[in-house]
């Protein structure tokens, strides 16, 4: 009895120690609500939009993308561009073409380029690599409601700055709410009213940092969709599946159950 007890409380205890490391070492993450969280929740394709123009605007100069194909921005799902939207996007980027051995605008097929000369890390992958974030109520569960938290660490992240700066070896050290350890090396990228958009939407840095939080989100998994949708046919499949097999057997066993089986 005793061992059953302890072994209970140890599980429990696990379970919630674990569920306070998922909320990020430290850093204070908010609950943002964005368009594409819940197990049917979609990419809202202006708010992409509008974050990359936040990326292309701000954080381009230190950040790259390198693992991110820019002809993806056509994509249905994602910032669904013309083809000529593309190829126009594109070249605002220059990149080195081995064969030519010089620097050329960037074409469609081309990756975002690397930025290596900031000391910054490329953000292709960042919303996933810090997804262990596990929503404002602390169970690995709710991720699957609330989303995987990457891009809410980096909502957080963006809008974390209390103003404090100090200076170490050389180097000035920002503090901020939501960043593990407290001190980063990032200057606040922003402060609202950065970019101007087209169709005046909001930009003060609220909807700034939601906005490039989604994009990052997207170039991290654009397919997030794709793969909730097949998720979801995945377990309306087993649900149908599990009824015809419930069915099937009570109907193999309804002989025998009722006592008409004969020898
Ligand atoms: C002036 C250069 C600069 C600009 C502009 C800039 N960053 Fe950064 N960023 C950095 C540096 C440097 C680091 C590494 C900080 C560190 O390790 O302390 C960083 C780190 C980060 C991280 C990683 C934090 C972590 O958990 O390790 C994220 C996310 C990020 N930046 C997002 C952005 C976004 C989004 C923008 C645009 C809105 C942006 N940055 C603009 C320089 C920049």
């Amino acid at each position: 009895m005793h061992l059953v007890k302890s072994t209970f409380v140890a599980l429990v205890a696990g379970f919630f120690s674990s569920a306070t490391f998922g909320a990020g070492v430290g850093g204070y993450v908010e609950d943002f609500d964005f368009s594409f969280e819940g197990p049917l929740g979609t990419y809202d394709q202006t708010q992409l939009q509008r974050g990359l123009k936040v990326y292309t605007e701000v954080c381009s100069s230190c950040h790259g993308l390198k693992y991110v194909p820019l002809r993806t921005l056509g994509d249905e799902g994602g910032l669904g561009y013309s083809e000529e939207q593309v190829r126009a996007y594109a070249e605002y980027y220059e990149v080195y073409d081995a064969e030519l051995d010089d620097y050329r605008a960037a074409v469609p097929s081309d990756h975002f380029p690397a930025v290596v000369d900031a000391g910054a890390p490329d953000l292709s992958l960042m919303a996933k690599a810090r997804a262990g974030f596990h929503g404002p109520y602390g169970t690995g569960l709710s991720q699957l409601v609330n989303g995987m938290g990457g891009a809410e660490y980096i909502a957080s992240l963006l809008t974390g700055y209390t103003g404090e700066e100090k200076e170490e070896y050389g180097s000035v050290f920002y503090e901020n709410t939501a960043y593990p350890g407290k001190w980063i090396a990032m200057a606040p990228p922003l402060y609202g009213e950065d970019v101007d958009f087209d169709d005046g939407h909001a930009n003060d840095l609220y909807s700034e940092a939601e906005d490039v939080a989604a994009f990052l989100m997207w170039a991290a998994e654009p397919k997030m969709m794709a793969r909730k949708h097949t998720g979801f046919v995945g377990v309306l499949f087993l649900v149908v599946l599990s009824v015809l097999l419930y069915l099937t057997n009570k109907r193999l066993w309804a002989p025998i159950k009722k006592g008409r089986v004969s020898t």
